[in-house]
């Protein structure tokens, strides 16, 4: 079997990576956006087309203020590295999540990254920010019955393939693989249309630790996966 498509992954574990050391929360975040630049780069060599990173959920802003306002603070830096890194890499960048709660400048951060990197045609890189998986499907199906209400569309021609094409990950093929660093059992609100029939890897290291070899390991344990949809093989 070929490298899997689209990875997708749930970054955790950069809290409890800075615990250990006796360090500031704000720390393992930082380090955390170290390995994500890395994973990037790794994953755009190995032939990944897709590589989607849950960076910040709609349920985080329940953290402190003081650890939200880091974060804000990291993604600003972040933004400007990551320009750089696509661009060296032939690499696309897109945004899906609901970026209108943000500062103003992150926001035209976020428009740069893309705009400037939209012609790139190596590995299509997907930051989830701001994102949930309810959130999306609800601001699609607000969307859905706008276009409804003004007689673009019929209710009854709704299906998942138009349905598919209102949310975030419009135009994206879905995840093949889900990786969950820090050994959570749980999607916490990641893609749930999008995951119905993705291969799940969870493995204990933490974020922050995560390298070229546990993202082998993670690929290797999905090719000897056999993949069923339904009962078969292909799905069809
Ligand atoms: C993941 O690490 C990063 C974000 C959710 C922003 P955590 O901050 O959740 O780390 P743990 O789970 O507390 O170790
Ligand atoms: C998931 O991690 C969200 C992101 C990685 C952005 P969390 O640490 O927020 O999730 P829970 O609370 O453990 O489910
Ligand atoms: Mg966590």
């Amino acid at each position: 079997m070929a490298v899997p498509q689209h990875v997708a992954i749930i970054l955790d574990g950069n809290g409890r990576w800075a615990k250990k050391r006796g360090l500031p929360r704000s720390l393992g975040h930082k380090e955390g956006c170290v390995t994500v630049e890395k994973t990037v780069e790794i994953a755009a060599r190995m032939g990944i087309r897709y590589l989607t990173v849950y960076g910040f959920s709609t349920e985080n802003w329940k953290r402190s203020a003081d650890e939200v306002g880091a974060l804000m603070q990291l993604f600003r830096y972040y933004m400007v590295r990551l320009l750089k890194i696509a661009k060296e890499n032939d690499v696309r960048v897109k945004m899906i999540g609901d970026k209108t709660r943000f500062d103003g400048d992150i926001i035209a951060g976020i428009d740069r990254l893309v705009e400037e990197t939209k012609d790139n045609r190596g590995l299509t890189f997907v930051i989830a920010v701001n994102y949930g998986g309810r959130d999306e499907i609800v601001r699609a199906l607000r969307r859905v019955a706008a276009d409804c209400r003004d007689g673009k569309i019929d209710p009854a021609d709704i299906d998942d393939g138009m349905f598919e094409g209102y949310l975030d990950t419009a135009g994206m093929p879905d995840p093949d693989l889900l990786i969950r660093t820090s050994g959570e059992l749980r999607l916490s609100n990641y893609l749930l249309w999008q995951l119905a029939y993705t291969e799940i890897y969870v493995t204990d290291c933490l974020w922050p630790d995560f390298d070229e070899a546990e993202l082998k390991k993670a690929v290797e344990a999905y090719e000897k996966r056999e993949r069923r949809f339904g009962g078969v093989a292909d799905g069809k």
